[in-house]
């Protein structure tokens, strides 16, 4: 179960995308039928420019001549046309090369626009007395030209523009979420430590008094208050810039364990083995560190029923340099951390670090968000799960700094 509203949200993501695509698409299409119309247009013109030429060539009627040339020939502001005669350049319009140039950069110039003509249409014959014909080239408008590149372009701005957007609104949302997080775990510490200090001196009193100083109560009561002491701690570490140090990876592995092992069914067996010298050591924050051990073990107790192993290997693994860091990688471990419970279906593998999904009726679907969240942030390191198959188990790997 994953509750509503990041359900609706994953649909309101994918209705956006879909909207997004559609406009890009209708943008090309409708670009496209325009584009279509404007080449076929300057086509026409063109035929009709080629026609005049001719015409003009071949006619004896002078009385048209000039209606004729204004009306066509220099009505043609927009098309480049090259006229040859097979061998010499015999009139040009519209190519827009700069005035001024040298003769030979002007006819280099004008060589590269024609054979860039050429590879577009063919040339437009017109005959000419005497056996003789001229050529008529000829290219797409600018207009046309920049119509034809302009979707590309716009849907280039609007596609960085979008991932601008996404990647501030992920920044603030992220920003925003880590204020709630670390309000939360503050306050919390906050408030547990008044009643805390209180309990640690309704302690000192009953272990004096002359009554209970030999009753179990008082035992008890003392380890309740560890208890309690223990949580703050976390809290208070959630709350702040935590501390991290070089521990010794086993022992501190072994005693999150043997802390848990007291408080969960015997029928779960707990194994640690390693890989590593007994005193390899690893940047950790303790009480965080023990939070992440106990939220990974006892969703393992939970997908086992209690009853079943969890094993513990701390290994060596490969750090991998990342591109764009220049400095070289810090040497890094990792534990793996394999149950024989249930496992995890393929496709919910990454669901199961979203806040608030859970399988379990009363799950918060915390637990693994919270321990993403110290492995990554507060230790820089990785959390995921490794190998997982239904029916069989799951290993969770966690990665971290040496
Ligand atoms: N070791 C595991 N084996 C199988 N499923 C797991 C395991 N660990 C976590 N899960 C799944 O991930 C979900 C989320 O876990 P978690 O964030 O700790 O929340 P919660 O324990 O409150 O459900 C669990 O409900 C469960 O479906
Ligand atoms: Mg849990």
């Amino acid at each position: 179960m994953l509750l509503p509203f990041s359900d609706q949200k994953s649909r309101i993501k994918l209705l956006v995308l879909l909207m997004a695509l559609l406009i890009a698409g209708a943008t090309v299409l409708y670009t496209n039928v325009l584009v279509q119309r404007l080449s076929e247009r300057e086509q026409r013109q063109i035929d009709l420019y080629a026609k005049t030429q001719r015409y003009i060539i071949n006619t004896e009627d002078t009385k048209n001549l000039p209606f004729l040339q204004e009306q066509i020939i220099e009505a043609n502001t927009t098309i480049p046309v090259i006229l040859t005669n097979g061998e010499y350049i015999v009139d040009t319009k519209n190519l827009g090369l700069p005035p001024h140039l040298e003769p030979a950069d002007s006819l280099r110039r004008l060589q590269a626009v024609l054979l860039e003509m050429q590879r577009r249409h063919p040339p437009i014959v017109i005959e000419l007395p005497g056996n003789t014909r001229n050529y008529l080239f000829y290219q797409d408008s600018q207009l046309l030209r920049q119509l034809r590149t302009y979707p590309l372009a716009a849907l280039a701005v609007i596609a960085s523009l979008a991932m601008m957007a996404y990647i501030a609104f992920s920044y603030s949302r992220r920003a925003e979420q880590n204020r709630v997080w670390v309000g939360l775990a503050k306050e919390t510490a906050h408030q547990l430590g008044t009643p805390l200090s209180s309990l640690v001196g309704w302690q000192e009193y009953l272990r004096q008094s002359e009554r209970f100083h030999d009753e179990p109560i008082v035992e008890e009561l003392g380890k309740d208050i560890k208890r309690l002491e223990i949580i703050t701690e976390r809290f208070s570490n959630i709350g702040s810039v935590p501390v991290l140090k070089a521990e010794n990876l086993y022992l501190t592995t072994r005693n999150a364990i043997a802390y848990l092992e007291s408080r969960v069914s015997r029928k779960v067996k707990f194994t640690i083995e390693t890989d590593l010298p007994l005193d390899t050591p690893a940047c950790i924050n303790v009480p965080l560190f023990d939070w992440v051990v106990e939220n990974i073990c006892k969703n393992a107790v939970d997908a086992m029923d209690g009853r079943g192993s969890i094993t513990l290997r701390l290994r060596a693994v490969k750090t991998r340099r990342q591109w764009w860091r220049r400095r070289a990688p810090r040497p890094q471990v990792a534990i793996d951390i394999t149950d024989t419970g249930k496992g995890i279906p393929k496709n919910k593998l990454e669901n199961v670090f979203t806040p608030g999904y859970t399988t379990k009726k009363r799950g918060w679907g915390l637990g693994l968000a919270l321990a993403r969240r110290i492995i990554d942030n507060y230790h820089e390191g990785r959390l995921f799960v490794k190998w997982s198959e239904v029916g069989k188990g799951t290993t969770f790997r966690l990665i971290l700094n040496q």
